[in-house]
Parts: structure tokens; C-alpha cells; sequence
């Protein structure tokens, strides 16, 4: 799937980006010093257990970071070359919605249920894109064509009840993608849903992504889901990325033991296991991190370096990288 055409120039780039929560138990580093970069066409999963800052990585790009509590305290996101963080708060609702869009899972949560489509799907084009009259309905009825909503021209009049679940997350998804955003967010819902919202969600996420090219950010906890939707893959770990790299070389040869847990804890469907590999203990307390690494409880490999620092990043491979301190110890193992 790599280094084809549908894959272009970097659109969002994501560097160091930190964001702090203020509570009265002490300071909750959420995300720190977080780096990534989504190019056009693609996707990037951001994977983690739940609480390791998946959610507040794509509000800092949104800027909505609830405040207080929370602040971005340093970083940058380059959104086609342009720092947003720099701008005013007018600039940047100006952004949202429209070059940096947002497709919610569970479709009722991102309806209205007192508009009808045709408001809902226009709201953007006419904030964002001046439009109105006659013109705003064609491209309305042009965008629901587009996510096959079938008689474009009778359902924009219905509102959100009057649609089936999976007509009401292609308006969602036209909403998304209706003033063509270089990048679109797509995070998983607090509460599980449906098998079969699931997946009509994951074929709708790439039909828009066939339709415009846009860099897309998914996030979830769940491993499996990855690799039927990504190119490359950051794993999150307590508020900092772990290991990243595409999609293969993740899975062929995981070089975190973060995430090589996480892979063993993938469901196989061929496989009838008895009980499935969880990792055990939990991910420690974001406002109390330890000075070494942060996984070091729950690893199969910590060794004694493990508890004085945080692990470097080293490069694995062309485009894979890890923050471990195995490959050290295994170097010096190697040489003597
Ligand atoms: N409004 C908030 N106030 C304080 N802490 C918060 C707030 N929102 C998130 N956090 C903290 O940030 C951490 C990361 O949360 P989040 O990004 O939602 O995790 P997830 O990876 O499950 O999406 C959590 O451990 C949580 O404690
Ligand atoms: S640095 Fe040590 S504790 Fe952390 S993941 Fe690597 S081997 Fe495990
Ligand atoms: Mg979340």
C-alpha cells in the first residue's frame, strides 16, 4: 500500500506537542512531546490503552482542549506548513470545520436532532465558504450524492430520525468532508458500538478519503481495527508516543514491548484461543510518572537503566522508530 500515488505531500505535522491538565492531585502531562506527520491520502492510526492521551492529542490539534484545566504548553502543528497553534481564536474557528474536519462515530452524538440535513450539511459551506441560495442546495444535494445517500434532492428536507443509522452517518461524513478539510479526525466513541455501525463507519471513512484525498486521523484502542485501516501507526503510551511506523512494519516486526504486547493482545479470528493475552497491571498515574520509563511495571524486559531514564528514540528501520532502552542493552550484549 505504500509509496503509491494516493499518498502526497505532508499536510499535518505535528512536533513536540505538550498538553498539560492543572488539578488539584498535581499536574497530568496528558500528552508530552508528541510527534507525528500525516501526509495527503493517508492514514495515521493512534493506538493505546484507554488514558494514554489518544483524545487529547486530536482536541490539541483542534484546539479544544478544555481550559481550565487543561494547556497547551509547547509544540508546534504545522497544518499545511502554518503553525496553528500561533493563531487567534477567530482564525482558528475558521480552521475547524473546514481544513480540519471531524467524522464522529456514533452519528446521533454529531446530529442535530432539530435540523434537518439540508441545515446541517449547508452549516459549514455557509459559515466557511459564504455560500447560500440556490447554490448552497446544489452542493448540498452534489455532497449527499457523493456519500450515496439515494434522492439527495427529497431526504435533505428529513431530519436525523427519519434516516436509517447508516444514512445518518454518511451525513455525517458529508458534513466532514463538505469544504474539502486537508485533515479529517476520526475518534472512537467513549461507548461501544455496534458491530455493524463499526464497520459501515470504517467503509465510510475510506470512501471519503477515496473521494478527496484527505489525511485522516484515527484513533482507537483496538489493535485489530489498525490493520484493516491504516498506513502507519504511532503507539501511545502515558501522553507520549512509543513507536510509530507503517502499518507492516509495526506488525511484522513491533520493537516496542509495548507493542508487541498490544499485537499479542489482538483477537485472531483463525485461532480459537482459550483465553486472551492481556497485559497486566496498568498504565501509571499521568501526574506521577516515574523518571525512567514509563512501562517499566508492566514490561517483560525492564532492566536497571530502565527506572533511571526515559528511553532515547532510536530508528528501527526507514521510517520506524522506537523509545526503548532493549536495543541498547541487547547492543552491548552483542559486542562483549
Ligand atoms: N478535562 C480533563 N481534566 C483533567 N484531566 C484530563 C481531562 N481530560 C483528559 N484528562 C487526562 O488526560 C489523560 C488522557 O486522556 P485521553 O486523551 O482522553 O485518553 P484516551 O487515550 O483514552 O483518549 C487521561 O488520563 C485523563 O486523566
Ligand atoms: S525501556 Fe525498559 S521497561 Fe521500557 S519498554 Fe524498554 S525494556 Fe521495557
Ligand atoms: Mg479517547
Amino acid at each position: 500500500m505504500e509509496s503509491t500515488d494516493r499518498i502526497g505531500e505532508v499536510v499535518l505535522d505535528v512536533q513536540d506537542l505538550r498538553t498539560y491538565f492543572v488539578t488539584r492531585w498535581g499536574v497530568v502531562k496528558a500528552v508530552d512531546g508528541v510527534s507525528f506527520q500525516i501526509k495527503r491520502g493517508e492514514t495515521l492510526g493512534v493506538v493505546g490503552e484507554s488514558g494514554s492521551g489518544k483524545s487529547v492529542t486530536a482536541l490539541s490539534v483542534m484546539r479544544l482542549v478544555p481550559s481550565p484545566p487543561g494547556h497547551i504548553v509547547g509544540g508546534k502543528v504545522l497544518l499545511e506548513g502554518e503553525d496553528i497553534l500561533q493563531l487567534d481564536d477567530g482564525e482558528m474557528e475558521n480552521i475547524r470545520g473546514s481544513r480540519i474536519g471531524m467524522v464522529l462515530q456514533d452519528p446521533m452524538t454529531a446530529l442535530n436532532p432539530v435540523f434537518d440535513i439540508e441545515d446541517q450539511v449547508g452549516e459549514a459551506l455557509r459559515i466557511h465558504k459564504d455560500m447560500s441560495g440556490e447554490g448552497l442546495q446544489t452542493e448540498v444535494i452534489d455532497m449527499l450524492r457523493k456519500v450515496r445517500i439515494p434522492a439527495p434532492e427529497i431526504r435533505m428536507k428529513d431530519f436525523p430520525h427519519q434516516l436509517s443509522g447508516g444514512m445518518r452517518q454518511r451525513v455525517v461524513g458529508a458534513i466532514g468532508i463538505s469544504c474539502d478539510p486537508a485533515v479529517l479526525i476520526a475518534d472512537e466513541p467513549t461507548t461501544s458500538l455496534d458491530a455493524t455501525i463499526q464497520a459501515q463507519y470504517l467503509r465510510l471513512l475510506r470512501e471519503l478519503q477515496e473521494l478527496t484525498g484527505v489525511g485522516i486521523i484515527f484513533i482507537t484502542h483496538d489493535f485489530g481495527i489498525v490493520a484493516k485501516m491504516c498506513d502507519r501507526v504511532a503507539v501511545m503510551y502515558a501522553g507520549r508516543v512509543v513507536e510509530q511506523g507503517d502499518v507492516r512494519q509495526i506488525f511484522n516486526n513491533p520493537s516496542h514491548p509495548y507493542t508487541e504486547a498490544l499485537i499479542q493482545s489482538v483477537p485472531k479470528l483463525e485461532v480459537k484461543e482459550e483465553r486472551l493475552y492481556s497485559i497486566p497491571g496498568q498504565p501509571p498515574a499521568l501526574w506521577n510518572l516515574p523518571q525512567g520509563c514509563a512501562f517499566a511495571d508492566r514490561c517483560r524486559y525492564t532492566h536497571d537503566k530502565c527506572h533511571e531514564a526515559y528511553p532515547d528514540t532510536f530508528t528501527v528501520d526507514e521510517g520506524q522508530i522506537a523509545a526503548c532502552w532493549l536495543r541498547e542493552k541487547e547492543a552491548i550484549a552483542t559486542e562483549s
